[in-house]
């Protein structure tokens, strides 16, 4: 048993996981309340999936269309998340987005411009008004530069290079401090807190064709779960419709959903522009801009407002798979997304300059010449801890979550543009909640010894046992059963057979062993990174072969069509008192009825209600 007194120990008011742009935020709003904050990271400082949000930030700014405001993204929001979502986040949201988009400009933020002199908005999937800020496609890299310089500057302790192993608590049940492995020396430290704070994004790396890298390892989830934390809505995933299909070594890679909003279409190996073919009747009068619009959808009308490759992420990236299925995909197996023909190659090197610099240096591709091909990758959890709205606190005291590891701001699928804005509303939201749980507390809580103990003996067993399973070759195994069996479109037959494949890495996994010693030792830190993958595709399996219907991102053959019935449930995850998963649906309270209102209203009538508002300065 290693002393407490023997190890490396800091102590913070507040933690912050992660440093993306929600971990980010949360530490800068720490600090500016006054708590001692430190803000650990596996990765470099800087390394996130943020930046994977490349096409923009979405807040109801009205630079480019002035009759934007929250209560037309708060509807945009909820039609896009099939309703799903917790209401009041998606109104903190939509209310809070515009505030922190101009705080973030103010911060020194780069955007692009409009002819004004504003802050740019580009179009994006779902949402009814040009409403992304953007800094030509590079967005979130802009923010996450941002919003470091701003951190740093404000007295954030950052420790970088430290992967969390799992939380601890008082003899109450209180969050006391996480356990954290220097990637580097392999040395243990025990961070002491009164509020933690996971801003640890999701865990895409869990399939074989993703956008996200090597950090994205559902860590926030398991070690939530291990600490009796509730999991929500893991099974709506969002496979973004556009990721690179070609050349293998980087099949997956984001092509910005910019490149639709900047005038890029979708076609098959016919040359036929398909997505108009996929516009169901009941979901073209839900969201498109008008009655009039949709039936011009429904009728081919390429001159509608919306091009149809704008259509929510859920569909374009079904549509793409339901074309290669039918044989006609691209020669890579996936479809041509074509702005070459569309726009001048001056505009695309001014507003999609990665994308241009992506493919020449990638897949040896001039997108101003020639046409991308694209599949489904997949980007995004819209499920997570579940948290209290206002708060963002979990049902466990002190734990808090914020960004792509919290669930329910998105409901069932979230629109593009609207995790960028999630990071800062959110990440504002639970330091302010963070902090006042802090200060509450009269010192900090008691940290056990023996727990600090078992953590680092779960660690150390990895490479000190004398042989066992590869982890690699695990990590390899779950992701061929997780994109062939729990993917895009799904059937029980499937998820019945990728939760046995699960049961049977899990049983390898319990004898995985790391050769080496622990100094910068790469298989141990992925034999440990697969507890944390394992737990969170579990979660995702399971509540993927419960929800018998198809609504965003959870998609069943077997049970096609949104159900009135399952739209009263979430589906909640949580460790059983036998060690076992347990799921359960869970009855979802009545919505606030002014929400209701607004997100049920045609769009007619909200928008005269809104620029009723606008004339009287609400
Ligand atoms: O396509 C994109 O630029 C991604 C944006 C997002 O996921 O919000």
């Amino acid at each position: 048993m290693i002393p407490l007194s023997e190890l490396e120990v800091h102590e913070h008011d507040v933690l912050v996981v992660g440093a993306g742009g929600a971990g980010l935020s949360a530490a800068i709003e720490s600090s500016a309340q006054g708590m001692t904050t430190g803000l650990i990271c596996k990765s470099l400082l800087g390394k996130a999936h943020t930046v994977m949000a490349e096409g923009g930030m979405a807040a109801a700014l009205g630079n480019v269309d002035s009759r934007d405001h929250w209560k037309i993204h708060f509807r945009d929001t909820m039609r896009g998340g099939k309703f799903l979502n917790v209401w009041r986040m998606a109104e903190l949201h939509a209310r809070n987005a515009a505030a922190r988009v101009r705080e973030l400009e103010e911060w020194g933020a780069v955007f692009d411009r409009t002819k004004d002199g504003l802050i740019a908005q580009r179009n994006f999937g779902g949402h009814r008004y040009p409403r992304l800020a953007h800094t030509g496609d590079r967005t979130g890299l802009e923010m996450i530069r941002t919003l470091q310089d701003h951190g740093i500057h404000q007295g954030v302790d950052i420790f970088m290079e430290a992967s969390a192993l799992d939380l601890v608590k008082d003899k109450e049940g209180k969050i006391s401090g996480i356990v954290c492995m220097w990637r580097e020396t392999g040395k243990f430290a025990l961070f002491k807190a009164k509020s933690i704070i996971f801003a640890t994004g999701g865990g895409g790396k869990g399939w074989e064709v993703t956008s996200n890298s090597w950090e994205y390892t559902g860590d926030g989830y398991a070690m939530a779960y291990e600490a009796g934390a509730e999991l929500m809505d893991l099974e709506f995933n969002q496979f973004h419709p556009t990721g690179m299909v070609w050349p293998p070594s980087v099949k997956g890679t984001l092509v910005t959903e910019g490149v639709r909003g900047e005038g890029g279409i979708l076609l098959n190996s016919e040359g036929k522009r398909f997505m108009f073919d996929y516009i169901p009747e009941r979901f073209a009068s839900e969201t498109a801009d008008t009655e009039e619009e949709a039936a011009r959808w429904l009728a081919g009308d390429e001159s509608a407002r919306r091009p149809p490759e704008l259509l929510t992420r859920d569909v374009v990236a079904r549509a793409i798979n339901d074309e290669v299925k039918a044989g006609r995909g691209s020669k890579h197996g996936g479809a041509y997304l074509d702005i070459a023909n569309q726009r001048s190659a001056e505009d695309i090197k001014k507003k999609l300059p990665s994308m241009y610099h992506q493919f020449k240096v990638l897949a040896e591709l001039d997108i101003t010449k020639d046409p991308m091909e694209v599949g489904p990758t997949c980007h995004y959890f819209m499920g997570g801890i579940k948290v209290d709205a206002d708060t963002s606190m979990s049902n466990v005291e002190g734990l808090f979550a914020c960004g792509e590891c919290a669930a329910g701001m998105h409901g069932a699928n979230r629109l593009g543009g609207n995790s960028l804005s999630d990071l800062l509303v959110f990440g504002s939201i639970s330091a302010q909640g963070a902090a006042a749980h802090a200060k509450k507390l009269n010192g900090f809580p008691e940290v056990s010894e023996e727990d600090v103990n078992a953590i680092i003996k779960n660690a150390t067993d990895i490479l000190n046992r004398e042989s066992g399973e590869n982890p690699y070759l695990l990590h390899e195994e779950l992701q061929a059963t997780m994109q062939k069996n729990v993917s895009i479109v799904r059937i029980k037959d499937d998820l019945e057979k990728g939760i046995e494949d699960l049961e049977s890495i899990k049983d390898k996994y319990k004898n995985v062993k790391a050769a080496g010693a622990s100094q910068f030792n790469p298989g141990w830190h992925e034999a440990l990174a697969m507890r944390n993958l394992l737990i969170t595709t579990e979660a995702v399996s399971r509540a993927a072969l419960m929800r018998e219907e198809s609504r965003g991102g959870h998609s069943r053959v077997d049970f096609p069509g949104e159900s009135a019935e399952w739209f009263k449930y979430n589906i909640v995850s949580k460790k059983g008192a036998d060690g076992n998963m347990e799921i359960n649906k869970v009855e979802r309270p009545e919505p606030d009825a002014e929400l209701k209102r607004i997100a049920e209203s045609t769009l007619e009538e909200l928008e005269k209600e809104v620029a009723e508002d606008q004339k009287n300065g609400r």
